[in-house]
């Protein structure tokens, strides 16, 4: 059973073992091993339950070693670079030779981001190569943002979780391409459209196509409870559509006034999304571990960071309701 912990030494030598551990970041908590090493990514792919096709990110401490490992970059995604890392962004660039086919599923692009995490970004300065780290949860489960998330899923599976905590974005980065010059974005994430529109003069949002699967983000029935959810714009008369009884309520600001206050999750009282993004997570989790029938949630205002929110809950939906 893993053990959790701070030490950074259990964690850098590990990992120069060729070991996968879990490592915290700002957005969700990363599955971690060498990224330059296949035999290493291969172990990251089995643990997690990942089809071999479907890339991973890779996590550096700073751009000293940046030209090691892509090329070509976009002179907007040096911009976005350098307003928003580190921090909860992606950035899809050309790959150099160092990169192996594994770390990218065979893809030309390889996907690298500068968490903001100050125990990772320490422990990332002691290793001499990236990270590839997948969220660590097992393939098309809930993302992880605690520590004890990660033991309770994926504990029997590795020996080590560096612990840093509640994770403060508590939604996966927001993923960034490039057309040239002009960013494409893939994933929706805490770096709304807007944010990159304060750099980069146009930005195309990346529409998600039925079949064609370019991040499993994307895919549909993703960050799914095993609990059926519904979505829907009007929690409050839910009960239209379903029995009060052995449902569960994941609402933005309000409580339903007839489920028992145990089987509801409020993210945020006051109304602040980006309170909302750091207890989706955890909310989703907990109510999937009461043995409900169903999980009826409530679509958030479709703004900023909501956006990214409501596009999390709708691949988690099976279905929305009126
Ligand atoms: O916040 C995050 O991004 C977290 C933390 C741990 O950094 N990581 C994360 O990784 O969410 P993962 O593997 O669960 O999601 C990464 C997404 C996947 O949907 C994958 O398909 C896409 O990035 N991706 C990775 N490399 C890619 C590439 N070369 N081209 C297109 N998509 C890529
Ligand atoms: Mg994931």
């Amino acid at each position: 059973m893993a053990e959790i912990g701070k030490n950074l030494q259990i964690a850098s030598e590990l990992l120069n073992q060729g070991e996968v551990i879990a490592i915290p970041t700002e957005t969700v908590y990363g599955l971690a091993g060498n990224a330059l090493h296949a035999d290493t990514v291969k172990k990251i792919y089995q643990i997690k339950g990942r089809p071999e096709n479907n890339p991973l990110i890779i996590h550096l401490p700073d751009f000293d070693q940046f030209e090691k490992y892509v090329r070509n970059i976009p002179q907007n995604a040096l911009r976005l670079a350098e307003k928003f890392w580190p921090g909860p962004m992606t950035l899809l660039l050309e790959k150099t030779a160092l990169i192996p086919d594994q770390t990218t599923a065979s893809l030309p692009r390889v996907a690298v981001r500068i968490p903001n995490h100050p125990l990772t970004l320490s422990l990332l300065n002691m290793l001499d190569y990236p990270l590839a780290a997948p969220s660590a949860n097992p393939y098309g489960y809930i993302s992880p943002t605690s520590a004890v998330q990660v033991k309770e899923q994926l504990g029997d599976k590795i020996r080590y979780i560096l612990d840093g905590g509640p994770c403060q974005k508590g939604i996966e980065s927001t993923i960034i391409g490039f057309d040239g010059e002009i960013p494409v974005i893939y994933r929706k994430g805490f770096i709304t459209p807007s944010d990159v529109e304060t750099v980069c003069s146009e930005v195309k949002i990346h529409e998600n196509r039925d079949q064609e699967i370019i991040t499993s983000g994307m895919s549909l029935s993703h960050y799914a409870p095993k609990t059926p959810v519904f979505l829907t714009k009007h929690i409050e008369n839910f009960q239209d559509h379903f029995p009060v009884e052995h449902t569960g309520i994941l609402a933005f600001t309000t409580c339903h006034p007839l489920v028992p206050r145990e089987f509801q999750r409020i993210l945020s009282p006051s109304g602040d999304l980006a309170e909302a993004a750091k207890n989706l997570y955890l909310a989703m989790y907990e109510l999937d571990t009461m043995k409900l029938d169903r999980i009826v949630a409530e679509f958030l205002p479709d703004v900023g960071i909501g956006m990214a929110i409501n596009d999390r809950l709708t691949r988690a939906a099976n279905q929305i309701i009126s």
